[in-house]
């Protein structure tokens, strides 16, 4: 099952680029079709980036260990849509024009924040591949690995920043890496306060004892 199931969910993953791309071939983008791409690449990346974080505590809650093996390939596809929706900001709407880019990124804070996000994935896409986790040692390699926690945060604030109206589905976003983020912070806190209780258990205990 395994041998044809990944190449099902690659392909899967490669869905959404090919409903734009079925969309634009079939002239079916709309009035503005540059808004359409950015908003289904954006919500894509967040997706991804969730998707990726997910994995983690699904496997450790249900026991299913070989969720492993798509991790590094939902995280690389996070960074795919990231790059498509960058470039089709840089490209399609604003021609290359550095000038009107840097302006925006200084001038306009969602765009600074998305900004942010984007870069911080680029040293983990530079490093998803096994011979860079022997390189780095995996302690290093998990702590570098750490920044999507906090891509995913500027993907959500970027997200909560550009709609002006209706703020449900950034805020839908922000529970779901909530939870996820909570998840690892009980995780890391759980273990150091069960190693402290015992002892200030046996202190009052002995308080008790010797008045
Ligand atoms: C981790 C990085 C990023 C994530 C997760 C992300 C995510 C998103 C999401 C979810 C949306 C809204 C989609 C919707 O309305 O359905 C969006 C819109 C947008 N993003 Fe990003 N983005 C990121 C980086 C960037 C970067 C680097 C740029 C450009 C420098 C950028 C420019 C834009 C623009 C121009 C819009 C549309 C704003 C509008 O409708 O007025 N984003 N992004």
């Amino acid at each position: 099952m395994i041998r044809w199931f990944k190449p099902v969910v690659f392909l899967a993953c490669l869905g959404p680029l090919g409903h734009l791309a079925w969309k634009a071939y079939s002239g079916n983008l709309g009035a503005n079709p540059i808004e359409v791409i950015t908003h289904s690449t954006g919500d894509w990346t967040l997706t991804f980036l969730l998707i990726t974080l997910a994995i983690t505590p699904v496997r450790k809650l249900t026991g299913q260990l070989w969720l492993i093996r798509y991790r590094r390939m939902f995280g690389l596809f996070a960074f795919f849509y990231v790059v498509l929706h960058f470039l089709t900001y840089i490209w399609l709407d604003k021609f290359f024009d550095l000038h009107a880019m840097l302006a925006d990124v200084a001038k306009r804070r969602f765009i600074t924040v998305g900004f942010t996000g984007f870069l911080l994935l680029i040293p983990l896409a530079a490093t998803s591949t096994t011979g860079w986790i022997r390189r780095l040692g995996g302690k290093r390699w998990q702590a570098l690995h750490r920044l999507i926690y906090f891509s995913a945060i500027a993907g959500v604030i970027h997200y909560f920043w550009l709609v002006k109206a209706d703020k449900h589905k950034p805020l839908e976003y922000g529970a779901v890496l909530a939870i996820l983020l909570g998840y690892r912070v009980i995780v890391w806190a759980l273990p150091k306060f069960r190693a402290k209780r015992p002892r200030t258990v046996m202190r009052e205990r002995m308080e008790v004892q010797q008045p």
